[in-house]
């Protein structure tokens, strides 16, 4: 089984908690790529809300029926993938520059779920630590930053500069408030483990699913 493989279980896992009448935000990454066709083949009669112009595209051009997210004040459930996943539950996202998009989402949602092959599992969370910036004043944020680069990428849809953190990460809690505390941090990667209701990670020819509760 290669990594493909477990994404594709993970994701066949995952996409049967996509019911009819659900509000569901979409993540980005070619793990939610693959849910994106099994909900296409599925079709459940959900609205849903992408988290990235990549993922709306790709929903869009596979019949999903996808709104601008302005509109609902909660969403039924999110699923997304991950880039870290550290086994006390914190998570890395933003490996593809969405991770600001993709936090609202998952903070609106009752539910968020997390798909992810086997190699996403780390034992300890590590750099680079994706950044949103605001490009207003940024030259004195990356100095207070100290360890940060600017990623050779797009902006943001909502015109953040993309970066990289590169400190350490020893204590995911404590960075993510020292990040959260930069004026000039529009959001930075770290998801916190009481954020994620949900994994369902491939792991060979198996899914582990760990709920917030515990393994099942
Ligand atoms: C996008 O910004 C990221 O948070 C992705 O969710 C994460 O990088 C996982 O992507 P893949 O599914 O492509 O590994």
């Amino acid at each position: 089984m290669g990594v493909h493989e477990e994404k594709q279980l993970a994701v066949e896992a995952a996409g049967v908690l996509v019911q009819n009448g659900m509000r569901v935000g979409l993540g980005t990454g070619t793990t939610v790529g693959l849910l994106l066709e099994v909900l296409a083949r599925r079709r459940p009669n959900a609205v849903f809300v992408a988290s990235s112009p990549r993922t709306e595209v790709a929903a869009r051009a596979l019949g999903l029926d996808v709104q601008p997210f302005g509109c609902f004040d909660r969403l039924d459930l999110a699923i997304d993938g991950a880039d870290q996943i550290a086994p006390d539950g914190w998570l890395i996202k933003g490996g593809g520059g969405a991770h600001t998009r993709e936090k609202i989402v998952a903070v609106a949602a009752e539910r968020f779920v997390v798909v992810a092959d086997a190699t996403k599992r780390v034992a300890t969370l590590h750099a680079p630590v994706p950044l949103e910036l605001s490009r207003f004043g940024l030259a004195a944020t990356l100095r207070e930053l100290e360890s940060c680069e600017v990623r050779d990428a797009p902006s943001s849809p909502d015109g953040g500069v993309i970066a990289d953190y590169h400190g350490t990460v020893a204590d995911p809690r404590e960075l993510a408030r020292w990040l959260s505390a930069i004026p000039g941090v529009v959001a930075h990667g770290l998801f916190a483990p009481e954020l994620v209701s949900e994994l369902f990670v491939g792991v060979g020819a198996a899914v582990h699913h760990t709920s917030r509760g515990g393994t099942q």
